[in-house]
């Protein structure tokens, strides 16, 4: 069964094969979609993109550099991708930023203005600006599916998480608000909070070299998350077998979420 068949989007956070947003791509190519891609700008940084998307087996892909910072580089990406499909089903909102010498247990409270807003900005504010830019297009293609990653440090304390624990908890807002106002064009937005994963995003929060095998202790189905876990719930969301669902933050991270001690 292909539960993706005749859907199109748009996939933001492919870094390498390990990112979050690679194995929702994988799985979600497997279910017969058609992804677009944008990587950092910067051609070191295309490059890196560039290959783990040729993993994928898309020999020819269209991606496009994109700060998410910039409001201009996103008019640009939104344009030039309804020029090329005219429409967009889905969009995967799959990055995050943080400086990471403000991601140590006990340093939160030393964090500097600048520190806190830019993770605010690149986090969260850019899930509303996304779908901002997304709302036209989806709205002609019949409606649409917007998913972004979040964490359980946007509920409880995590150390180390710190000004990131923040930014999810407003990325998790945002997608509440976008989800109540979008609805009516039949726009759905939900969250997915993903167990820890060892990535290029999560070697930057402090304390985590010994997360994987702590989790692996903890969590109710004694082993830690893989990519490919959050890939299908992704599809879950951008397939018709979630049509009901907007506004929720869905737990792909084996239970962990569950246990208070
Ligand atoms: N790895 C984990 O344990 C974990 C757990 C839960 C949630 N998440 C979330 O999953 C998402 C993806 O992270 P990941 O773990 O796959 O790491 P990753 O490093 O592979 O991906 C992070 C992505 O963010 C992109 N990014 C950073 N700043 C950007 C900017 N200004 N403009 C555009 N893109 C920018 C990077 O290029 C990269 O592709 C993030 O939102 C992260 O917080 C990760």
């Amino acid at each position: 069964m292909s539960l993706l068949a005749g859907k199109t989007g748009l996939i933001v956070g492919i870094a390498n094969d390990r990112s979050y947003a690679w194995h929702i791509a994988k799985a979600m190519i497997e279910q017969g979609a058609r992804c677009a891609f944008t990587h950092l700008p910067g051609e070191k940084n295309e490059r890196r993109t560039r290959k783990a998307v040729e993993a994928l087996g898309v020999a020819d892909p269209w991606m496009v550099p994109l700060d998410a910072g910039n409001d201009a580089e996103l008019d640009a990406v939104f344009s030039s991708y309804a020029e090329r499909f005219d429409v967009m089903h889905f969009l995967v909102h799959s990055i995050a930023f943080a400086d990471r010498e403000w991601l140590q247990a006990g340093k939160f409270v030393e964090t500097p203005r600048q520190a806190y807003l830019s993770a605010i900005d690149i986090s969260a504010y850019t899930l509303l600006a996304m779908a901002q830019r997304a709302k036209a297009i989806m709205t002609r293609s019949g409606g649409g599916s917007i998913m972004a990653m979040s964490y359980y440090g946007a509920e409880k304390v995590v150390p180390g998480y710190n000004v990131m624990g923040v930014a999810k908890a407003a990325l998790e807002c945002t997608g509440r608000y976008l989800a109540a106002e979008l609805g009516a064009h039949n726009i759905r937005v939900n969250l997915i909070s993903g167990g820890y994963l060892r990535t290029l995003a999560s070697s930057a929060v402090g304390g985590t070299d010994t997360m994987a095998e702590r989790t692996a202790e903890r969590a109710p189905l004694r082993r830690n998350v893989e990519g490919a876990d959050v890939g299908k719930a992704a599809v879950f969301l951008a397939s018709d077998l979630s049509s009901g669902m907007t506004g929720e933050t869905l737990y792909v991270d084996c239970g962990v979420n569950l246990i208070g001690a």
